[in-house]
């Protein structure tokens, strides 16, 4: 410098890696991922889903070994969706004690129960025929309260079948005081909720729609999921949720809404979790397959900005790859 006097030299921290590993907090680590995993009924070899390279809707066989080989790479958990063979305006095989997902929650509780956090999904859409998250009117709007009966009787199953943690995803009103209050009705005091608080109506959901099968048949998801342009409403159904009894609070989609995130983290002392959804993850791996980023590094460097915006858990269809990567 000219001026002969000391002058601010921030890069002097990032001269080495050593230095930059010294002084950067937590970043990205292994246990506070968690891998969304599919199990569709009645198929007998996985498939694959178009839309997003490298993951399959498992067959109750290729699930229990996805989830010992993601639990080996050192993932901290895994969240489980079922896609039922047959559908109907109920959702009934939600809460059926022999639906796909109850199975499959009881093969993962037995195989990997003892090693990891078993979360499950806890919706209607992947049930419904309509592939509406809850019970429709006359009119086919979603009826909010009959549904929150629909969602305490398939938390019971849940937390029956094996799961440690349920995570409704619905977004009615009161669902995690519902569930709660008929969780520890049932005796599963001891079961957590992973709130999905601020789910926002989002575009980035398309991919998870082949891979679960839950796409609306008619309208959209915007009478009950978030209004991308209120970021205050988030706050509001996060506070709801912890009211409520909500152990976790997620917000959803992560990238395009960490500054939803970082309130949340600011506001509520309870962990905070984020979904790095399907089009967050199909972008990334589309742009790659392209050549068009070095995926790896776009990957870590989405993760970390989720995790600097103040999540402590991220749900990734990468999780058990990075948790490899970082052992
Ligand atoms: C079910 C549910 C959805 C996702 C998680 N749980 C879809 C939706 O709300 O339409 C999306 C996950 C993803 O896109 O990866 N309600």
């Amino acid at each position: 410098m000219s001026a002969g006097f000391p002058v601010a030299r921030p890069r002097r921290l990032r001269r080495t890696a050593a230095l930059r590993r010294l002084v950067a907090p937590g970043g990205v680590q292994a246990g506070d991922l968690v891998l969304p995993l599919f199990v569709k009924e009645g198929i007998s070899e996985p498939r694959p889903v178009g839309s997003m390279p490298g993951v399959l809707q498992h067959t109750r066989d290729s699930l229990r070994k996805a989830a010992v080989d993601a639990v080996d790479a050192g993932v901290g958990g895994l969240i489980l969706f079922g896609i039922p063979a047959v559908k109907d305006a109920r959702g009934s095989a939600a809460d059926d004690p022999d639906g796909i997902i109850q199975l499959a929650l009881g093969d993962l509780a037995a195989e990997v129960g003892q090693d990891t956090v078993l979360m499950a999904d806890l919706c209607l859409c992947e049930y419904t025929d309509h592939g509406h998250c809850g019970v429709l009117t006359a009119s086919r709007d979603v009826d909010n309260d009959v549904t929150l009966e629909r969602y305490a009787s398939a938390a019971v199953a849940q937390a029956a079948a094996g799961a440690h943690v349920v995570a409704p995803s619905g977004m009615m009103d009161g669902q995690v005081a519902a569930i709660r209050t008929a969780l520890d009705r049932a005796g599963f005091g001891d079961v957590a909720i992973c709130a999905y608080s601020a789910k926002y109506a989002s575009a980035f959901y398309g991919p998870f729609r082949d891979a679960a099968e839950g796409a609306p048949q008619f309208g959209d998801r915007a009478s009950y999921q978030q209004d991308l342009g209120r970021p205050d409403e988030a706050l509001r159904e996060v506070l709801l949720d912890v009211d409520e009894g909500a152990d976790i609070v997620m917000v959803k989609p992560a990238l395009a809404y960490l500054d939803i995130i970082a309130r949340v983290a600011a506001a509520v002392p309870l962990p905070v979790a984020a979904y790095q959804v399907s089009g967050e993850y199909a972008m990334v791996e589309a742009a790659a397959a392209n050549g068009w980023l070095d995926r790896d590094r776009v990957i870590m460097e989405t993760l970390t900005a989720i995790r600097r915006a103040g999540a402590g858990i991220i749900l990734t269809y990468w999780a058990a790859e990075v948790a490899r990567r970082l052992r």
